[in-house]
């Protein structure tokens, strides 16, 4: 058993062990009847996926014949906006919107209920609720309680005490809470929203926000980035502007995640003892004045090519900048499983907007945040499907990446040319699901704690196999929280690396490896996580955990 861990902790991979494949790409529907605007995946591994109700019919029946009425487009639509996608039958169903939910946002609670906020119109100050299901008969609930502010082109977190913060939306300079304190007379201004609002432009909508370890929240808007401290209402710092003269939010629309949680330090009970590291990771944009040149002149500005981590913990922190392998507007950045970021979707030239971008970004971007700074980012194989304004994408449990959406027009348009409403599903398999990758797989078998729930610090077991008689590399364990994405930013995305305690080998393929629990609900807010065991580079299938 020493002797294992001695090994393990020798064996770790660097690229030059494994060549990268390029990955694959696969259509998995070609036409899910809406446009994938935003994307959630559920706990019992159903994904919900929905656009917007106020652009005319689109190809898929509400279901049940109902139809709705108060369309802003129709007096009467028949046809549905959203459908929940069942992951493992590779089917769908449509589902009832009754208000606008264009440009909205959400955040998943802990009991797993998705929590959606706002929109447009009649749906503008509305909150939804989707309660995961397994006998098909959920759908869309809207709560009676109404938000405070109209939030549209608004961001989410869910906190460590299972409230929601919704920040900011267009031309509103507030942030509030779900549930909403009914002894407050208002939202909270944050003069920050409206500071960092380019006149004309805005360049600062859908907001970055990113919990961090210490409990504050980080806020990026524009170039600008804040710790906020919610509970007092206060600016804790203002961290340095992002070097370069890019813009990063909507319609500027670049992305953002928090680089993985590593959890490290623990007492002699095994308890995992430290606050993690924190580093914030940006990526794309477009330059000043590139919404207007695009939406008044039909120029096509170059997107930027740079992305700057920061890490918010220090005690001076100044932003690293690199450059990506091509120029990037609206493509969306998501944890994998291994601690790696892959950037997938989005345009060359153009913002965010309607008829706003031309000249797809086709390939997906893998960048490998422990690299050395030349060798981090490696382009992958290219989809042959645009995904640019309104698309998505999101990491399935079994590590693949969903991707779906593209609409840059104002209503559904399912013949314009070259860059039709796109109404497929397709899935990116990355590197680790490569062929090549099989014997590598751990796969596992089970979660030694009471009904998958893990408690802060606990200190637990998982069980896996492996076809191999010894592990060939490191073995981690990683969560992942399932994200809302929406207009390239993938909100609540938040990924830890346990503290492996021990590994032990049970019997020719199986293995017993021993953790400690996330530290706290301001490291790991309460709720589900996707768990992976990670060999080799080599993820296995998700399972999921809740942690409360
Ligand atoms: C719309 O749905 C019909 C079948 O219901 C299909 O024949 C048609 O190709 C679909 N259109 C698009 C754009 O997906
Ligand atoms: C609601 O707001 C009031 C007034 O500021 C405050 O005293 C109270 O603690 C708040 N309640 C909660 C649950 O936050
Ligand atoms: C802590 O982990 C070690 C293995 O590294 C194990 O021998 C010991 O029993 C564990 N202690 C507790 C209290 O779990
Ligand atoms: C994209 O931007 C580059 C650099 O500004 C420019 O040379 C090129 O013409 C643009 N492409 C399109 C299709 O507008
Ligand atoms: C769809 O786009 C094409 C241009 O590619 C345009 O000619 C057509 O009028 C549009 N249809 C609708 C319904 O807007």
């Amino acid at each position: 058993m020493v002797c294992l861990v001695t090994l393990l902790s020798f064996l770790k991979l660097t690229l030059s062990d494994f060549e990268i494949s390029g990955g694959y790409w696969v259509v998995l529907q070609p036409s899910i009847g809406i446009s994938a605007m935003h994307m959630q995946v559920l706990n019992n591994d159903k994904v919900i996926i929905f656009d917007r109700t106020d652009m005319g019919p689109s190809n898929i029946s509400l279901p049940n014949n109902y139809c709705r009425k108060n369309d802003d487009v129709l007096q009467l639509d028949c046809t549905a906006h959203s459908v929940l996608y069942d992951i493992a039958s590779n089917t769908f169903r449509p589902l009832t919107v009754q208000t606008d939910t264009w440009c909205s946002s959400g955040a998943v609670d802990r009991d797993g209920t998705l929590v959606q906020t706002g929109g447009y119109h009649n749906g503008e100050r509305i909150i939804r609720a989707f309660t995961p299901c397994f006998d098909n008969n959920c759908d869309w609930v809207e709560l009676t309680k109404h938000l405070w502010d109209r939030r549209w082109y608004a961001s989410n977190q869910i906190l460590p005490d299972n409230r929601i913060i919704i920040v900011g939306g267009r031309k509103v300079f507030t942030y509030e809470f779900y549930p909403k304190n009914e002894s407050l007379a208002s939202s909270y201004y944050l003069p920050f929203l409206f500071e960092t609002r380019d006149p004309g432009e805005e360049n600062n909508l859908y907001p970055f926000l990113h919990l961090l370890p210490d409990g504050n929240l980080f806020i990026f808007a524009n170039k600008r980035s804040i710790l906020f401290d919610y509970v007092k209402s206060k600016i804790v710092k203002e961290f340095p502007v992002i070097t370069g003269d890019d813009k990063r939010n909507y319609p500027s629309t670049g992305s953002s995640v928090l680089l993985p949680l590593r959890l490290t330090g623990r007492n002699a009970d095994n308890e995992t003892t430290m606050l993690p590291e924190a580093e914030v990771m940006v990526c794309g944009g477009a330059p000043a004045g590139a919404f207007i040149k695009a939406d008044k002149e039909q120029v096509y500005v170059q997107a930027s090519t740079s992305c700057g981590r920061l890490k918010v913990t220090d005690p001076k922190p100044v932003w690293s900048m690199e450059l990506m392998p091509m120029p990037r507007v609206m493509t969306d950045m998501l944890l994998l499983p291994t601690g790696d970021v892959i950037l997938i979707n989005g345009a060359a030239n153009g913002t965010a907007g309607w008829e706003d971008a031309v000249n797809p970004n086709l390939n997906p971007v893998l960048y490998l945040p422990e690299e050395e700074p030349t060798r981090r980012f490696v382009v992958l194989k290219p989809s042959t499907i645009p995904r640019m304004y309104h698309s998505t994408a999101a990491l399935l449990p079994d590590g693949r990446i969903l991707v779906g959406g593209s609409n840059p027009h104002r209503r559904y348009n399912f013949t314009a040319y070259p860059y039709a409403t796109e109404l497929s599903l397709e899935a990116f398999l990355p590197h680790y699901l490569a062929p090549q990758k099989a014997h590598l797989r751990p796969s596992i078998l089970s979660v030694e704690s009471m009904d998958r729930t893990v408690s802060y610090k606990q200190v637990f077991s998982i069980t896996f196999v492996l076809a191999l008689f010894r592990p060939s590399g490191a073995i981690s364990v990683t969560l992942i929280t399932p994200s809302f994405t929406t207009h390239s930013f993938a909100m609540n995305q938040r990924m830890l690396v346990l503290n492996v305690i021990n590994v032990a080998q049970l019997s020719t393929f199986a293995y017993k490896v021993l953790v400690s629990g996330p530290t706290s609900a301001t490291v790991a807010p309460p709720g589900f996580y996707m768990m992976f065991v990670v060999h080799a580079g080599t993820p296995s299938q998700g399972v999921w955990i809740k942690v409360m």
